[in-house]
């Protein structure tokens, strides 16, 4: 058997924001799997910003795509054929880097093999996969946030801001949110529960931060990096925390490790700079997921999945996802 995989590529490399023509439509022939490996059709794809650091030649554990290869991301598909004991045909999986394409061929043992009995099998790209996962690793593995506390999420109208604030409130803490329109904002305050929502676009952040939390901010929660997290380090409270998540508002640039030039403001207020990475909370998975799975049980929660259907939307939507213009976690049906 013979499958003819489609897959997006990279046609050229983005300089900036990307653009529709940076992607391809591309076609690869599969043959059937040899011993040990599986054929999959990728049912649900994801969309995620760390992607974009992938398609620039800067250094990082996300590697380069190399030009005319297709684009690495998640994935949630059916094996279709197998010559694999542990996952005959019909076993649902999960890839970690066999997204932005409808089939493709891999080693049983590098998927993971996913039950449908926690719901709907796209979830383990949200809320019980990576976005989920890394909400939770930053507010309950870093922050630790206490009661009555005030803390900060930016991006907080995205995948793993809309947790993250949610999460924040079930811990006791008051929550401020940033987004980037007053739609968001009201979605996150009316919907998510947040106390307060600033729109960094048309507000400015620090005169915001410094009014609704003059004692400073005990903890914080930072998607952008760059400016906002120069503003979040000078708006911290005495021996205030920061989970840093990761840095967006960076990743067209051309240094996305570049640091904040206040750093010494944490010196000084005894702040501390947490870097985390959700594939250290991997091995917790399965309580992460009960916890996440029992806050929603308990109205706690909510997870709002934006689904566009069609490989061909996914380098659009991969844009909108920067820009901004979207709500929540993007997904695509493929
Ligand atoms: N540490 C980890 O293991 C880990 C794992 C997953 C994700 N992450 C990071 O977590 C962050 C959020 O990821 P996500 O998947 O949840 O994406 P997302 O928040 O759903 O989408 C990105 C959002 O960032 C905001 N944004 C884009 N450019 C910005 C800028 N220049 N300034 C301020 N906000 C900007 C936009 O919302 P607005 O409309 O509000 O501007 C956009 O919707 C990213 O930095 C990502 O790389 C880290």
């Amino acid at each position: 058997m013979t499958v003819q995989a489609r897959q997006i590529v990279l046609a050229r490399r983005p300089q900036g924001a990307p653009r529709i023509d940076d992607f391809a439509l591309g076609t690869a022939a599969l043959a059937a799997p040899a011993a040990g490996e599986v054929l999959v059709r990728n049912l649900w794809l994801s969309l995620d910003p760390y992607v974009r650091l992938a398609l620039s030649e800067q250094p990082g554990l996300h590697g380069t795509v190399p030009l005319g290869d297709p684009l690495p991301g998640m994935a949630v598909g059916e094996v279709i054929a197998s010559a694999s004991a542990e996952l005959p045909a019909g076993s649902f999986v999960l890839s970690r880097v066999h997204g932005w394409r409808d089939h493709y061929l891999a080693p049983a043992a590098e998927l993971q093999p996913l039950s449908t009995a926690a719901g709907p099998i796209e979830r383990y790209l949200g809320l019980y996969g990576l976005t989920g996962i890394t909400a939770w690793g930053g507010i309950y593995g870093v922050l630790k946030p206490q009661p009555g506390e005030t803390l900060f999420v930016n991006a907080a109208a995205g995948a793993v801001g809309m947790v993250a604030v949610q999460l924040a409130k079930r811990a006791g803490a008051r929550v401020i949110a940033s987004a980037g329109s007053d739609a968001k904002c009201s979605w996150v305050t009316g919907t998510l529960g947040a106390d307060h929502a600033i729109n960094y676009r048309r507000e400015d952040l620090a005169t915001c931060l410094a009014e609704l939390a003059p004692e400073g901010l005990a903890a914080a929660f930072d998607n952008v990096g760059g400016e906002q997290l120069e503003v979040m380090i000078d708006a911290m409270a005495p021996r205030g925390r920061i989970a840093l998540c990761g840095a967006i508002a960076l990743y067209d640039g051309e240094n996305y490790r570049a640091g904040p030039c206040n750093l010494f403001a944490a010196v000084e207020k005894h702040v501390s700079l947490t870097g985390f990475n959700a594939g250290f909370y991997f091995p917790q998975a399965p309580q992460i997921i009960a916890d996440l799975a029992a806050a929603e049980a308990e109205g706690a929660l909510v997870h709002e999945e934006t689904i566009i259907e069609g490989l061909e939307a996914m380098p659009q939507s991969f844009i909108d996802l920067l820009s901004g213009a979207s709500r929540g976690k993007l997904l695509i049906r493929v």
